[in-house]
């Protein structure tokens, strides 16, 4: 038994840090998309009762320490299922500890997958539980699209998609630890805010010049001398033409939303020379999916 499922990236198109929480996580506001851009996951059941995973990036585990290991350990476990020989192949594409919520959409692919594979008929909300277990992003990831996301990031509203556009991202070489990232913001001195409702208003207009306008992440001020190299990024992605440049969640890789694909395309070829994690691809249609 075999199924390919796929696993989408995301970008914030606003990330805000309310307060911290007694459990020692944030409650945020967040706006999120999903992205053409995707790992392709396959499971794969045969006789056994093993989990692993395996990849075409050589430095990920093949273990529980891989969070799709995981999420299908804890799917057999929540739904009370005898152990089997599950095998987890992940062609991936979506650049990993980058922001883009890769691990969090191979886990989320890897509960819908065996979902429709062991055709155990797991509820969406059985399902988002599970999710939430392993990360923050993965019951965001169950479902994708542009979505308002309260709480830890698991409340979760629907928006209007994101005006189709041609994304632009490109990741600095250096890597910023999310732990690390939560620990130095300080919510009750946040300066400056998204204007979260404003954004979701402009959603609502379909216009991607204003939805631009409003993309903040409060993430981006705390980033010390390492901001640098984002800076560099979002300018060369608005002097090239972007309606908006941002990094997404906690970092570090930064986007660029283009109207125009030329512009895009012009974007993408001189952050290539110079950085080989640099990738376009579109907002993803789930009207298509
Ligand atoms: O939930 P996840 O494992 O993805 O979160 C990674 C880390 O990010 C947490 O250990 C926590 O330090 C931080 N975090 C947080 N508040 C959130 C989400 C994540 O403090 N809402």
């Amino acid at each position: 038994m075999e199924i390919l499922v796929k696993a989408h990236a995301k970008i914030n198109l606003s990330l805000d840090v309310l307060r911290k929480r007694d459990d020692g996580y944030h409650d945020l506001e967040m706006v999120m998309t999903s992205l053409a851009l995707c790992d392709d996951i396959s499971i794969r059941i045969t006789e056994g009762s093993q989990i692993t995973a395996s990849s075409n990036v050589p430095f990920l585990p093949s273990d529980q320490k891989n969070i799709a290991v995981l999420a299908a350990m804890r799917f057999f476990q929540a739904l009370n299922l005898p152990p089997q020989q599950v095998e987890i192949y992940m062609h991936k594409r979506i650049p990993v500890a980058a922001g883009l919520a890769g691990g969090s959409a191979d886990a989320a692919a890897v509960l819908k997958g065996l979902n429709a594979l062991l055709d155990t008929k797991c509820s969406p909300s059985q399902l988002a539980e599970i999710g939430g277990s392993l990360g923050s992003d993965v019951t965001y990831c169950l479902t994708g699209g542009t979505m308002f996301a309260q709480g830890k990031g698991e409340i979760l509203s629907p928006l209007p998609p994101l005006p189709p556009c041609h994304i632009v991202l490109s990741r600095p070489a250096f890597s910023i630890k999310t732990p690390e990232l939560f620990g130095q913001i300080q919510p009750k001195k946040i300066v400056h805010r998204p204007d979260t409702q404003g954004l979701i208003k402009a959603l609502f207009t379909g216009d991607l010049s204003t939805t631009s306008h409003y993309m903040y992440n409060v993430f981006e001020d705390v980033l010390d001398s390492r901001g640098e190299a984002v800076s560099h990024i979002k300018n060369t992605l608005l002097d090239q033409g972007a309606q908006g440049a941002l990094m997404t969640g906690t970092g570090p890789c930064v986007f660029g939303l283009f109207a125009e694909e030329e512009a895009a395309q012009k974007a993408y070829h001189l952050l290539k020379e110079k950085n080989s994690a640099t990738f376009l691809t579109q907002v993803f249609d789930q009207s298509n999916g």
